[in-house]
């Protein structure tokens, strides 16, 4: 086991009717005057929007409106966001919505006290020194971005998709009431059960120190994942499933599935960033496309791991037939396995190939590993579904 240094700042407030204490919560943080980032319609359909209103009038804070974040969060309106809070000398964030809501309130936060290019903190010029605090009430159980540091944005001007990680921009609460995420549609439910467990498989698959307590963590979520996804499908209005569901997911990226284990790189997200980029796909669709490749393609640098999966996850002796399984599984639950799937045709594999090795490549230190000619490989492997079969 590797020595290692473990932080997690955010506190979590978990259960029914929690989101109720926002503006109580607020209060108590000495928080005055926060910008109220959301989405594009489901808080205000939900009734939600009206139930935080109310929580911050009853306890006196103050905030200014920033709406019509969308999936894959941009950077015009991040900046449009840092414009307001600045106007309006905003005290905190408050974040209400999926994990494209709370990545943009976060980088937000950063903008906010900023005067420089907020888009050098993406590419790794500058380091992130400070920001405003942000809180979150969740509704979407996915990214884990609830208790991570993490924001991820898109560029428009540039197709970039890349993210900033910071001590600072650990949100300092977050609300997690599994009831509201009772509405997410089912057919959304794929893409985050694929994004938890590609967030937990990463390094497991990628590591060259794997001790078992981080090993079983990982496979305990991912079984989590796999169960009670399978009954949110089957009744979307299942609270517990719902929030065990939600609880992996936090887990997944909270850092706790990591002390330990040496190497460790998210290969399929980089990956992954340019098709979102690229075709502004959902993010765990982006996954499901390349994970299946990707372990096919690396399975032999890291054998014992892929057996280990294959044995503890699915039961079987066989590590091809544990990556095959997975595929099956992203396939029964509605999830794209192939560019194919998600109409990308195979003349684009060079173009996506150089987009992921100039950027996210580039930006995380990973483009000597992983040239274009093996990403190009990887994609090839994605192009049809029957190829990891
Ligand atoms: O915009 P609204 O109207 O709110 O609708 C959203 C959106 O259309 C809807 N939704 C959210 N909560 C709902 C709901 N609909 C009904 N009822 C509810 N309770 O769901 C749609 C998708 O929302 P989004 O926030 O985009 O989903 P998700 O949480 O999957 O976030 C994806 C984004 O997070 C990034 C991804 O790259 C992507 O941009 N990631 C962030 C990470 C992080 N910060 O740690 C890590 C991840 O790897 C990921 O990259
Ligand atoms: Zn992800």
């Amino acid at each position: 086991m590797e020595n290692f240094q473990f932080h997690n700042p955010t506190k979590i407030i978990f259960g029914k009717k929690t989101h109720r204490n926002i503006g109580q919560i607020l209060k108590e943080e000495g928080v005055k005057k926060v910008l109220f980032v959301y989405g594009q319609s489901s808080i205000k359909t939900t009734g939600l929007y009206d139930e935080i209103v109310d929580s911050m009038n009853a306890y006196g804070v103050e905030f200014v409106e920033h709406s019509g974040v969308k999936p894959n969060p941009v950077l015009s309106h991040t900046l449009e966001g840092v414009r307001k809070a600045k106007e309006h000398k905003v005290d905190g964030i408050l974040s209400v919505g999926g994990g494209s809501v709370l990545d943009e309130g976060k980088a937000i936060a950063v903008g906010a006290l900023d005067d420089g290019d907020l888009w050098d903190f993406f590419t790794g010029k500058r380091e992130i020194k400070r920001a405003l605090p942000n809180y979150t009430v969740l509704t979407l159980a996915a990214t884990g971005s609830e208790m991570n540091g993490y924001a991820v944005i898109t560029n428009e001007q540039t197709a970039e998709k890349l993210s900033i990680g910071s001590i600072y921009t650990f949100p300092r609460v977050s609300i997690l009431n599994p009831e509201l995420t009772l509405s997410v549609p089912a057919s959304y439910q794929p893409y985050s059960a694929v994004d938890v467990i590609a967030h937990v498989i990463e390094w497991y698959f990628t590591c060259t120190v794997c001790p078992g307590i981080s090993n079983r963590l990982v496979e305990s979520i991912v079984k989590t994942v796999i169960e009670t996804t399978e009954k949110i499908i089957k009744n979307p209005s299942d609270y517990d499933s719902r929030a065990q569901f939600m609880w992996s997911a936090t887990l997944a990226l909270n850092g706790i599935t990591r002390p330990g284990y040496r190497g460790g790189i998210y290969v399929n997200h980089m990956i992954a960033h340019s098709l979102g980029a690229l075709y502004d796909l959902p993010h765990g669709a982006c996954l499901s496309i390349v994970i299946p490749a990707w372990m096919w393609w690396y399975k032999e640098k890291n054998r014992p791991q892929f057996e280990r999966f294959s044995r503890e996850v699915f039961g079987t002796s066989d590590y091809q037939e544990g990556i095959k399984t997975l595929k099956r599984w992203f396939r029964s639950i509605g999830a794209p396995v192939s560019l194919r799937d998600a109409g990308i045709p195979s003349s684009d594999i060079d173009r996506i190939a150089n987009h992921v090795h100039s950027t996210t490549a580039k930006v995380w230190g990973l483009d000597r590993e992983y040239t274009v000619e093996k990403i190009k490989e990887i994609l090839y492997l994605s192009l049809r579904s029957n190829i990891v079969e």
